[in-house]
């Protein structure tokens, strides 16, 4: 292996790699992917057994400490989190303040960036109680911020958080008020939310988790790192696809074409359209996340006795697709967000929550991240090199 750090002292090379695809820019002991392979565990453990074994509070505790937690420490860890439930009054005028029908994502951003302002007794890196609270805060209060970004989008009341409910459930009741109570009383709902967070509980140096160690490199807090990162998966190249593929199956059923023209329309390119929620930059195999979310799409519709044809159209999608030596070829899977869309809208769910609720799911990820950066004694402030095309010296008039 090549120490490339004191190659590029030695000899001044420098690589130029576009969007970082060949360059590791840490070690991690989190999340481990093989993409060809279709291989997702976290902290050695296989997805599918985190996802189907464990809770979403059980998973955050074994991504940001690396094992799963015992009955003492699990509880102890919940305690915790639900001590810091309520947020600063102060903040109501906070989410008052901001236009009708503001995106909750923005919000979500700006709400994380101001717990700063608000707990400053612990925003010390350096302090590992003060990294402990933190830590314990943003996993209380993001749930918590979310549902009243979501409130604030349809112009309703905020309501308090319900500490004798489970994480997720108290998350629902915050989000739909009384509706919630049948989710509550649901368990393939909750579990099926439980299910989708921790599918999205982490992804390595994915474009938000990189923003977020990047940020804290520079010694930032850990409410600003993550305040960044739910910025970058603000972008439709991240966190939007989920929302894409509901728009594209609704483009489907609205246009009345069927479902195997779209294809051919896929296939030939027309004005640059894609199966959307399919292909990723490293699965080139069934993501193994998808096959998960599939059959929680046909549990929670089951449950709910929601019949919704864009189900049936995804499903003949994805059948044809992956028949096809188009997508064969180009090794085109389902990926993870190919049926969320589709079991959000059946909670009830608006659009504008769905990269929301990724963001809940992907939480424990930042965090988990952040902490390792932080406690690695190689960890440099993030600086990229660039190569200058630009002009060389000229001089402004008057100075020949
Ligand atoms: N539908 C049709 N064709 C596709 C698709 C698709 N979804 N994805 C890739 N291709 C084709 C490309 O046109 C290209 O074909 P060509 O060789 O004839 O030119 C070939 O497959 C390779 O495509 P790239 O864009 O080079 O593949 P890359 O790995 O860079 O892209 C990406 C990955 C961006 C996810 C792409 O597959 C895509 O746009 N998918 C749809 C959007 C989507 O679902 N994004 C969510 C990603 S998962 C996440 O962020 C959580």
């Amino acid at each position: 292996s090549i120490d490339l750090s004191s190659l590029t002292k030695q000899t001044g090379l420098t690589a130029l790699d576009y969007g970082f695809v060949n360059t590791a820019s840490t070690k991690s002991k989190i999340t481990y992917i093989d993409g060809e392979q279709g291989i997702l565990r976290y902290r050695g453990y296989p997805i599918d057994q985190v996802a189907t074994n464990l809770n979403f509070l059980q998973t955050a505790y074994l991504l940001i400490h690396g094992e799963v937690p015992t009955q003492n420490e699990y509880e102890n860890f919940e305690d915790k989190i639900r001590m810091h439930t309520l947020l600063h009054e102060d903040l109501k005028d906070f989410f008052s303040g901001f236009p009708r029908r503001a995106h909750p994502m923005p919000v979500l951003s700006a709400g994380v960036s101001a717990l700063s302002t608000y707990y400053e007794d612990s925003l010390d890196p350096n302090n590992a109680e003060q990294v402990e609270t933190s830590t314990y805060r943003l996993l209380a209060k993001l749930p918590v911020m979310a549902a009243y970004a979501h409130k604030k989008s349809i112009g309703q009341a905020r309501l308090y958080p319900d500490n004798s409910l489970s994480y997720v459930e108290n998350f629902l009741r915050l989000t739909f008020g009384n509706k919630a109570e049948p989710y509550v009383q649901n368990p393939v709902v909750v579990n099926a939310l439980e299910r989708l967070l921790i599918l999205h509980a982490d992804h390595e140096q994915n474009a938000s988790t990189s923003t977020v160690r990047l940020v804290g490199s520079t010694d930032a807090n850990m409410f600003a790192s993550v305040s960044a990162g739910i910025n970058a998966l603000f972008g439709p190249l991240h966190g939007g696809a989920n929302e894409a593929v509901l728009t594209m199956l609704g483009e489907i059923q609205a246009s009345g074409e069927s479902v195997s023209k779209y294809v051919e329309r896929v296939k030939n390119k027309e004005d640059g359209v894609r199966l959307m929620g399919f292909g990723h930059r490293v699965y080139k195999n069934y993501d193994p996340r998808a096959r998960l979310v599939k059959d929680t799409a046909d549990e929670v519709l089951a449950a709910l006795g929601v019949n919704d044809p864009l189900l049936g159209i995804a499903k003949e999608l994805e059948g044809i697709a992956l028949e096809d030596d188009y997508f064969k070829e180009r090794k085109l899977y389902p990926n993870v967000d190919f049926y969320t869309g589709v079991i959000y809208k059946a909670m009830g769910f608006p659009t504008r929550m769905f990269t929301v609720l990724f963001a809940l799911g992907r939480l424990p990820g930042w965090i988990a991240h952040w902490r390792e950066m932080n406690l690695d004694p190689q960890t440099k402030i993030g600086r990229p090199q660039q190569l200058y095309i630009g002009e060389q010296q000229r001089n402004l008039p008057g100075f020949n």
